[in-house]
C-alpha cells in the first residue's frame, strides 16, 4: 500500500525529501497528477508519492501546519521499525488491521458512537507511529538475539514513553493535529492490558484509550501471524485462538468479539502483504 505525503509548500525541496525517504528504505515517486497517483497506488509502484495536488490534500485531510513535517515523521517511523525488523510490511499490515477493526466496531459495538470516518483516517495514519520510540532504544537491546534480562526489558518498555514524548514535542511545536494526538496515545498505551497488567502506566479497562486497545490487537495479531527471529508464523487458527484466549485479560472483550467477526479479513491482509524476507 502506498503512503501519500502531501507537501503543499512549493518551497519544499522534493528531491531532498525523496533522498531522505529513500535512505529510510522507501521507494518514492513525485507527481502532481492525480491519475499518476492512483496508478502508482494501485500498481504499488512506489511506497510514497510526493505531490502538491490540492484535490488530494483535501481528501487526505492533513493539517496544513503539519505538511512539511510529515516526511520526517514517516521517515522516523520507518527508521524505528526497520532497525529491529524482521517485518518489512509490518506497518502496512497494522494499518489495515486497525482500519478493519475500527470499521467493524463502528458498525456493531458499544463503541460505534465513538468511531467516525475521521477516527478511522487518524488511526490508519497514527498506527504507523506506535513503535516510534524505538529510535531511542540502544542496538544492544533492540537487536539482541536472545531473551532480554529483566533490566533490559525495563529499558525496552520505555519505547512507549519515548515515543509519546517525541510526538508530544511535535504536537507542541506544530499545533493541534488529530493524527499526531492519536499517535501519541497509541505510542504510549499500545502495550497496556485490559486487566491492568500492561505497561507503562498499568491502565485497565476503558481507562486505556480506545485507539490503543484497537492497536494492541492489531500488533499482537501481526506478531503471532508472521515469522519473527524467535518464532515461526503461526497458522491463522492458532492466532485466532490466542487472541480469543486474551478476551477480557489482555484485550478489550468487545474488540476481541469484533476481531472474531473479521478474522478472515485479517488473514487476507496477512497474505496480501507478506514479508519479502520470510
Ligand atoms: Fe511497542
Ligand atoms: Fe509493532
Amino acid at each position: 500500500m502506498s503512503k501519500v505525503l502531501i507537501l503543499n509548500n512549493e518551497n519544499v525541496d522534493f528531491e531532498n525529501v525523496k533522498a531522505l525517504l529513500e535512505k529510510s528504505g522507501y521507494s518514492v515517486s513525485i507527481s502532481k497528477s492525480v491519475s499518476d497517483l492512483v496508478n502508482a497506488a494501485i500498481n504499488k509502484k512506489s511506497d510514497v508519492i510526493l505531490t502538491t495536488t490540492e484535490s488530494v490534500q483535501n481528501k487526505v485531510n492533513i493539517h496544513p501546519a503539519m505538511e512539511t513535517q510529515m516526511e520526517t515523521i514517516f521517515s522516523l517511523a520507518k527508521l524505528a521499525q526497520s532497525r529491529d525488523d524482521d517485518t518489512g510490511e509490518h506497518l502496512t499490515r497494522v494499518q489495515n488491521y486497525c482500519r478493519i477493526l475500527s470499521e467493524e466496531l463502528a458498525k456493531n459495538s458499544p463503541y460505534s458512537q465513538l468511531i467516525d470516518n475521521d477516527f478511522i483516517t487518524d488511526i490508519v495514519n497514527a498506527s504507523t507511529l506506535h513503535d516510534i520510540g524505538k529510535v531511542g532504544i540502544s542496538d544492544l537491546i533492540l537487536l539482541k538475539n536472545a531473551k532480554l534480562t529483566e533490566d533490559e526489558y525495563e529499558v525496552m518498555k520505555t519505547h512507549t514513553i519515548i515515543g509519546a514524548q517525541t510526538l508530544e514535542d511535535v504536537h507542541s511545536k506544530f499545533g493541534d493535529n488529530s493524527f499526531i494526538r492519536m499517535g501519541k496515545i497509541i505510542a504510549r498505551s499500545h502495550h497496556e492490558r485490559w486487566d491492568g497488567k500492561g505497561y507503562p502506566d498499568g491502565l485497565s479497562g476503558e481507562h486505556i484509550p480506545l485507539p490503543a486497545r484497537i492497536m494492541a490487537i492489531a500488533d499482537v495479531y501481526d506478531a503471532l501471524s508472521t515469522k519473527r527471529v524467535y518464532k515461526d508464523a503461526f497458522p491463522q487458527e492458532k492466532c485466532v485462538q490466542i487472541i480469543k484466549e486474551g478476551r477480557g485479560t489482555q484485550f478489550d472483550p468487545y474488540i476481541v468479539d469484533a476481531f472474531l467477526r473479521v478474522a478472515d479479513k485479517f488473514d487476507d491482509v496477512r497474505q496480501m502483504f507478506c514479508d519479502k524476507v520470510s
